[in-house]
């Protein structure tokens, strides 16, 4: 679907527009998929007890996750700019509280501290690019050998400083330039390709003595292992993996055409976005329980999984090799989408030009970056306790962790269900439906099942799991 004249005009007068509606979806299947669903997914499900972490999982993206996307595309559509502006101007219009602008300022915080660690993450993908294409891993056999591999370059910090501003410069470079016709040209050639590799490695999966074991883990729950925590981490990863909470997806919701409707695209990428976290954790898990390694060994755990699958298989290395640097686009078309919103509000409120916003945004979050670099290494050591004490009210709010697990902890635990909670309530209650209605264009049945789950489901899911994040029941000494 071509922009017709109407449009045009729309969008002269607008901060750009995407050409179609498969546009849109792309740029958020691109925005979505990424390293939450090839480095996070696996570990975090395999830290938090495997099939019940998968299961939960599943339930917040169709339950949580889907209405609340709908609900970001809609509430940036309807205000055409940045977040915070788009915010504000349906604050504005809807005769609510300026206050309502912190859903924006929040989530535009949790954008920058995501984009902070991810940004370094992905300097391990591009370091692994370069080991894989080197034959690093070759004729390797136990896993320790791979295993010290990954820690040697992790202990590192000049190393993982270059690789971080390499990737910084990199998105800066390409936001600095308009992201709207090379995302999508890129993203249409990576998304379908880096499926077909993992579906590969899939088939690899299955010829090891792990494959069983590895599916087990990852689709028969076991009950015991369900905990209040697992609940709080599935969330934060759905909300993590379709980009939710951190105004990103509101950003690209604000360059989509008028008349298109939000359900069907957005069902489609999450769906895109689920199938490849699952695809990767089954692939992850059979190599794990085939070479005797740990599932829950952490943020580590793919850096060390997938070498061991590209050593032993068929054309590994090119395999290998390939399956890397698609990540690292995936990673970038993420990264893009982290830093758009900043960008387009120093563009939009601050009159900067876009290259120099970009710039200093870039700036902003590769200092904040380096945090996280010296987590693995210099600062590894210093561990951070949060006790809070307001008098009657006691409790510890993280325990010995490093910036690193800080940074991620607030964010995906604290940050996002509360912007989660926030969006839900603000639009299923206090927004007029029939805005709503206008805004999201479906049909009459799917449009009462969204409001119902927005009303009723999600502030309540989302606000318990938060009131548990920061540790309410643990002070009532039910948690
Ligand atoms: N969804 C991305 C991933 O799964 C991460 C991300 C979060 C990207 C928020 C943009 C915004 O890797």
């Amino acid at each position: 679907m071509i922009v017709t004249a109407s449009r045009k005009s729309e969008r002269l007068s607008l901060h750009g527009l995407w050409t179609s509606r498969t546009a849109f979806v792309l740029a958020a299947t691109g925005s979505a998929v990424g390293l939450g669903n090839i480095w996070r997914f696996p570990y975090i499900a395999g830290e938090n007890g495997g099939g019940i972490f998968v299961l939960l999982y599943i339930a917040c993206i169709f339950l949580i996750g889907i209405p609340l996307m709908m609900t970001e595309v809609m509430l940036g559509r309807r205000g055409r700019r940045n977040p915070l502006e788009t915010m504000k101007i349906i604050a504005a219009e809807e005769r609510l509280s300026p206050y309502w602008v912190w859903i924006g300022r929040l989530a535009m915080l949790a954008g920058v501290l995501i984009l902070s660690y991810y940004s370094v993450i992905a300097g391990w993908i591009m370091a692994y690019i370069f080991r894989t294409a080197g034959g690093v891993f070759h004729g390797m056999q136990e896993a320790t050998e791979f295993e010290a591999v990954f820690s040697a370059l992790i202990i590192d910090p000049e190393r993982l400083i270059a690789w971080h501003s390499i990737f910084m410069v990199i998105t800066v470079a390409i936001v600095a330039h308009g992201v709207e016709r090379g995302l999508e040209r890129a993203v249409k050639l990576i998304m379908p390709a880096l499926f077909f590799i993992l579906l590969l490695l899939l088939l690899y999966a299955a010829t090891t003595p792990g494959f069983v074991a590895g599916l087990k883990f990852m689709f028969s729950p076991d009950p015991s292992k369900l905990n209040s925590t697992s609940v709080l981490f599935a969330m934060g990863m759905a909300f993590f993996s379709l980009s939710l909470g951190m105004g990103a997806i509101m950003m690209y919701g604000s360059y989509l055409p008028k008349g298109v409707s939000i359900g069907g695209i957005t069902v489609m990428v999450a769906i895109a976005d689920t199938l490849i976290a699952l695809l990767a954790g089954v692939a992850i898990f059979s190599i794990v329980f085939a070479n005797g390694l740990e599932p829950a060994a952490g943020p580590g755990l793919v850096f060390i999984t997938l070498p061991v699958a590209f050593a032993k298989m068929p054309m590994g290395t090119l395999i290998g090799v390939l399956f890397f640097i698609l990540l690292l686009f995936t990673a970038l078309a993420s990264a893009i989408s982290l830093l758009e919103p900043w960008v387009a509000w120093l563009v939009e409120n601050k009159n900067k030009g876009r290259i120099q916003a970009a710039c200093m945004c870039g700036l902003a979050v590769w200092l904040l970056g380096l945090g996280t670099v010296f987590s693995f290494n210099l600062w590894a050591d210093y561990k951070w306790t949060f006790p809070v004490d307001l008098g009657r009210v006691r409790y510890v709010l993280f325990e010995d962790k490093t910036f690193f697990n800080i940074v991620d902890f607030l964010t995906s635990n604290i940050l996002l269900p509360l912007g989660g909670v926030l969006t839900a309530l603000f639009v299923g209650h206090l927004m007029k439906r029939q805005s709503c209605q206008e805004e999201l264009l479906l049909g009459k049945k799917s449009f009462n099942v969204w409001y119902f789950v927005l009303r009723n489901i999600s502030p309540i899911a989302v606000g318990i799991v938060f009131l548990h994040a920061i540790g309410v029941f643990r002070w009532m000494g039910i948690g």
